[in-house]
């Protein structure tokens, strides 16, 4: 698989997201990254399925739901009876608060669509390891969920070398993303140990061109 660039759209100017998408479209973002927060699970309240379908109108770029809610055995399957799953390419749910992993990513498989486990930084990588069967995605947060603009957490980068050398030891084909405060002048610390996919909110939206800067950053984790 080839690295790729996701954009976190929580991070974009919601009064013109019109032009936000357009913007997006002529760059090489493989994927939009769709935050959703419960207000339970972090301390902070986003998007839900009304701006999603607004969102599936407007682009064809292929989306990342990202859950952080409490309730995902719950929350995710009404979800996926509620929108238009055409365009949405992946699904991740956080192992602190999924019940049955094996049951909700087969409902979510079940879409065609890609389960992700997400952990958080305090969480063990083991969590993942544990897991490894039911998933087509693994996520590490770099930062504690909640909010677009943090700073990198550098231990999580151990966390992603970790998983990488479980991956290649078990010649397994799962894409390792990292989430929260990636920036062209960071995600080199990501991808030289093996991450894959690479979500950046204001590493985007707070440049001036992001035709650009995602071109920047794509030379990196394809070199
Ligand atoms: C954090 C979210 C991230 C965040 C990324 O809870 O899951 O996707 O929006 O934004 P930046 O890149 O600004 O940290
Ligand atoms: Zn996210």
């Amino acid at each position: 698989m080839k690295n790729f660039v996701a954009a976190s759209i929580i991070a974009a100017d919601f009064w013109s997201l019109n032009k936000e998408i357009e913007k997006l479209e002529k760059t090489e973002v493989k994927w939009i990254h769709y935050d959703i927060m419960d207000g339970h699970f972090v301390p902070n309240i986003t998007i839900g399925s009304c701006e999603l379908h607004s969102l599936i109108k407007k682009t064809n770029i292929p989306i990342d739901i990202h859950f952080m809610v409490n309730n995902p055995d719950y929350i995710i399957p009404n979800f996926l009876k509620l929108i238009d799953t055409k365009k949405i390419k992946n699904i991740t749910a956080h192992a602190e608060t999924v019940t049955n992993i094996k049951k909700l990513s087969k409902i979510v498989q079940n879409k065609n669509i890609n389960f992700g486990l997400a952990i958080n930084p305090k969480t063990s990588v083991n969590r993942i390891l544990d897991n490894i069967s039911y998933i087509d995605l693994a996520l590490i947060m770099t930062v504690e969920p909640g909010f677009a603009g943090q700073m990198i957490i550098s231990k999580c980068i151990k966390k992603v070398e970790k998983l990488k050398n479980f991956l290649i030891k078990n010649n397994l084909d799962i894409p390792i993303q990292v989430d929260g405060g990636i920036k062209l002048n960071n995600i080199s610390l990501l991808s030289d140990v093996g991450a894959n996919i690479f979500v950046s909110g204001t590493g985007i939206f707070k440049t001036k061109d992001y035709k650009n800067t995602v071109k920047e950053m794509v030379k990196i984790i394809d070199s």
